[in-house]
């Protein structure tokens, strides 16, 4: 699936790739369980704003907000999770995070998801976002 890294200029490619790279995994979408990803790296790192040209991709017209002061946002069928604010796996566990991922029609983006770990599914796609300068993003596919 795709390149393995990039490096993007600005927002706008950031989210680009994003809308691309959710285009497509709905393509080559027959997996029985939800479609997961999980983000991490630095902070400002992207990774929010990757998931707005994902949503994007995912035919979601609303718009996706950083979840700073809740720990899950659902638009339709797409979770938006942040770790960061979560003190450990089981809080997640209590939200019904199984029950979510297991539901293949869902897709579910967790950003900080290395807090989380335990609970992400073997078949997770692993994102890193590493801060290079002001403008400057690299994007791993792990
Ligand atoms: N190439 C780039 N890609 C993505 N964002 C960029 C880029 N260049 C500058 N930016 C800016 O960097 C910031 C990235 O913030 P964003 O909220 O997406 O990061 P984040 O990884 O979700 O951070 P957090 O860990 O706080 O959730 C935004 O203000 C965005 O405009
Ligand atoms: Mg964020």
């Amino acid at each position: 699936m795709m390149a393995k890294e990039y490096l993007t200029k600005n927002s706008f490619q950031t989210k680009l790739l994003g809308e691309n790279m959710a285009k497509e995994l709905l393509k080559s979408n027959s997996q029985q369980r939800a479609l997961v990803l999980g983000l991490t790296g630095d902070l400002g790192g992207g990774k929010t704003t990757f998931l707005q040209g994902f949503a994007k991709g995912l035919g979601i017209n609303q718009r996706v907000l950083s979840p700073t002061f809740i720990i899950m946002r659902r638009i339709g069928r797409f979770y938006h999770i942040d770790g960061y604010r979560i003190k450990n796996s089981k809080e997640l566990l209590l939200l019904g995070f199984k029950k979510i991922i297991n539901d293949p029609k869902n897709i579910v983006a967790v950003e900080w998801a290395d807090r989380v770990s335990e609970v992400m599914p073997k078949s997770a796609i692993w994102l890193g976002f590493e801060f290079v300068n002001d403008k400057t993003r690299r994007i791993v596919v792990k």
